[in-house]
């Protein structure tokens, strides 16, 4: 069997959908902030992570292979940041079986099954999950255009609460970041104009302002936060 690539006491993070958008940039903040990192993605573009794994998360192989990967080559994890979650709308009267599984599928079992694949690393590291909502999670509420991510992220909600308080007795942190509206590569100028106007801060976010919340939750500043759904919008649906 090979050697791990560091068997120093570095903290190792694990970012799935991180070969481009948020993802990204969190992988790059925590690199900075001197965790090893492992970025993930089903497409063949490689992501920024001192190890990058090419698979679907939302299937159980897929989400073993990441775990997998981190647990060979570093031999542990602290982190692990579920970041895949697609969205398109959905208007309810045209919801159909794709459109229900394919955001169920990766807003939600793609969560479930990373964390239940790494819960054993990170109980012995006594380490901290984040997943990632969006800016209609903190309240429930219905959302007649995209129903089918806003049940997605409700739901994670709950997973994300539940799982807190089923590992908080083996010193694990699970908590949950709800970007608002941030710039990626997938809005127009024109788009982004028209969400900026509509947030209370009156611009959108950067992938940088979801990393910093990521590093803040993950870090030892915020031991005593478990459960929690912090919002990072701008003001933005609180
Ligand atoms: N951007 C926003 O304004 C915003 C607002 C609210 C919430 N969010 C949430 O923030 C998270 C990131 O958003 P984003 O805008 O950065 O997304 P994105 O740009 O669409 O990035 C998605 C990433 O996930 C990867 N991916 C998708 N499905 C995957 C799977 N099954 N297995 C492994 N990798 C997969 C993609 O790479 P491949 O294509 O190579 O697989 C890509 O790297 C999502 O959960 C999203 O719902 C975003």
């Amino acid at each position: 069997m090979k050697a791990p690539l560091s068997t120093s006491s570095r903290r190792v993070a694990l970012v799935t959908g991180s070969n481009r958008g948020i993802g990204e940039t969190v992988v790059r903040e925590l690199r900075k902030a001197g965790y090893a990192t492992v970025s993930n993605g089903r497409s063949a573009r490689k992501g920024p992570g001192d190890l990058h794994v090419r698979a679907d998360v939302a299937t159980p192989s897929g989400a073993r292979k990441a775990v997998a990967a981190a647990r060979k080559s570093f031999g542990r994890l602290d982190l692990l940041v579920c970041g895949v979650g697609h969205f398109f709308y959905t208007p309810v009267s045209e919801m159909d079986v794709e459109a229900w599984d394919g955001l169920l599928t990766s807003n939600l079992k793609s969560t479930w099954l990373c964390c239940r694949e790494a819960l054993p690393l990170l109980r012995k590291a006594r380490g901290v999950v984040i997943t990632v909502g969006g800016p209609v999670t903190q309240t429930v509420r219905g959302n007649p255009r995209a129903v089918g991510y806003q049940m997605a992220k409700t739901a994670l909600t709950v997973f994300t609460k539940s799982l807190a308080q089923a590992e908080a007795p083996r010193g694990l942190r699970v908590n949950m970041v709800n970007p608002g509206f941030i710039r990626t590569y997938a809005y127009s100028r024109k788009e982004i104009a028209e969400a900026a106007a509509r947030v209370p801060a009156r611009r959108t976010g950067d992938p940088a302002d979801i990393a910093a919340a990521v590093l803040w939750l993950a870090s030892d500043a915020a031991a005593y936060v478990n459960g929690a759904v912090v919002d990072v919008g701008g003001g933005l649906w609180v």
